[in-house]
């Protein structure tokens, strides 16, 4: 099968984005497709007449998305490496060669490419790509409209509110929390300028810092537990993966840096723990009309109390990534996870 596996763009997540595709590509490659990684970003720049001018032939390029930083990106930095002023994602070279391919693999991870419009655009153009439509992308991107979805359809979820940074009542009263509260971008990723705040001082530092990233934010009661995720594929649940980091929370650094943190899968938690996860999570898989593939994000208090976070629609394929470890405790391997991903993508 001829394959396009789109990388990199413009989010946060660009350096996961190349990690989690050079990982695709390889392993694509290796079951004998034919498959190409093509960094949208710089595809805005440099046009290729074909496919066989592809950036990155197969085998070659591969190690520059061998490594992520550890340290969370600088907006600031990735703001200003835009070189394509016009805003624009998608060139039409990139388009032509994924209408050349016979699916584009999205190895993207937050921004564009999974918050719907690329998926929407690919629609309107006939384009066949990996992962759930622009729909459920586009309302599983913003934490704020996922969380009225999951009250709305019973999928348990910290109460909390969405701050917009022209609010000029931006007090935990108007939500009726209290600190301890977490504090994220409303759309981002990989936990990137999300804080865990104690004391009113942290709590206006940290959202002059998540405001950088976006003009919304999500405000929450910090819930202390332990922290999951349950995949799934095709409408079935796979077995939850405990995340246990040495130190902190999983943010950014003990999600990418070898050895910060230890996982467990299939997780040790009682049956009754195990089903709710799952059912949860096709739960809110269904409210937000997901389909394909996704990863649903968990916390459990210390009184066993569940919560789902989020759905992440295109989640992280890097070697240290979850999805890959929870269909390997099913005997799913790398490889055949991105080729059950392919298929069912294709139905
Ligand atoms: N957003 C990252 C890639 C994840 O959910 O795995
Ligand atoms: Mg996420």
């Amino acid at each position: 099968m001829k394959i396009i596996v789109l990388a990199g763009g413009l989010s946060t997540e660009r350096d996961v984005s190349l990690s989690s595709s050079a990982g695709i590509c390889k392993t694509l490659v290796e079951k004998g497709h034919e498959a190409y990684l093509l960094d949208v970003f710089l595809g805005l720049e440099n046009p290729p007449a074909n496919l066989e001018d592809v950036f990155f032939l197969p085998g070659h390029g591969l190690e520059i998305a061998g490594g992520i930083r550890t340290t969370e990106p600088d907006i600031e930095a990735i703001k200003a490496s835009r070189t394509d002023k016009s805003g624009c994602f998608l060139g039409p070279n990139v388009i032509e060669l994924c209408r050349m391919a016979d699916i584009t693999f999205l190895g993207l991870h937050g921004g564009e490419g999974e918050n719907g419009k690329l998926q929407a655009t690919f629609d309107l153009l006939g384009i066949r790509y990996t992962g759930p439509d622009s729909l459920g992308c586009a309302v599983a991107m913003d934490k704020d409209f996922t969380k009225q979805v999951f009250l709305q359809a019973g999928v348990d979820t910290p109460a909390g509110g969405c701050l917009h940074k022209n609010d000029t009542d931006k007090s935990l009263a108007r939500f009726s929390l209290t600190l301890p509260v977490v504090v994220k971008p409303c759309s981002g990723g990989s936990s990137i300028g999300v804080y865990i705040v104690h004391t009113e001082k942290e709590y206006e530092e940290a959202l002059n810092n998540s405001f950088r990233y976006e003009d919304e934010i999500l405000v929450e009661p910090y819930i202390k537990g332990r922290e999951f995720a349950c995949g799934i594929i095709d409408g079935k649940a796979l077995p939850p993966i405990e995340i246990i980091p040495k130190t902190g929370f999983f943010d950014y650094a003990n999600k990418y840096q070898d050895g910060a943190s230890k996982e467990v899968c299939p997780a040790d938690i009682s049956p009754e723990i195990e089903n709710k996860m799952k059912e949860l999570t096709v739960k809110a898989y269904r409210a937000l009309k997901l389909s394909v593939y996704s990863r649903a994000d968990f916390l459990l208090d210390e009184k066993e109390n569940l919560y789902c976070l989020e759905m992440n629609t295109l989640p992280g394929m890097t070697p240290a990534s979850l999805l890959p470890k929870e269909a390997g405790a099913v005997g799913i391997d790398y490889g055949s996870l991105c080729e059950l991903i392919i298929q069912k993508s294709l139905e």
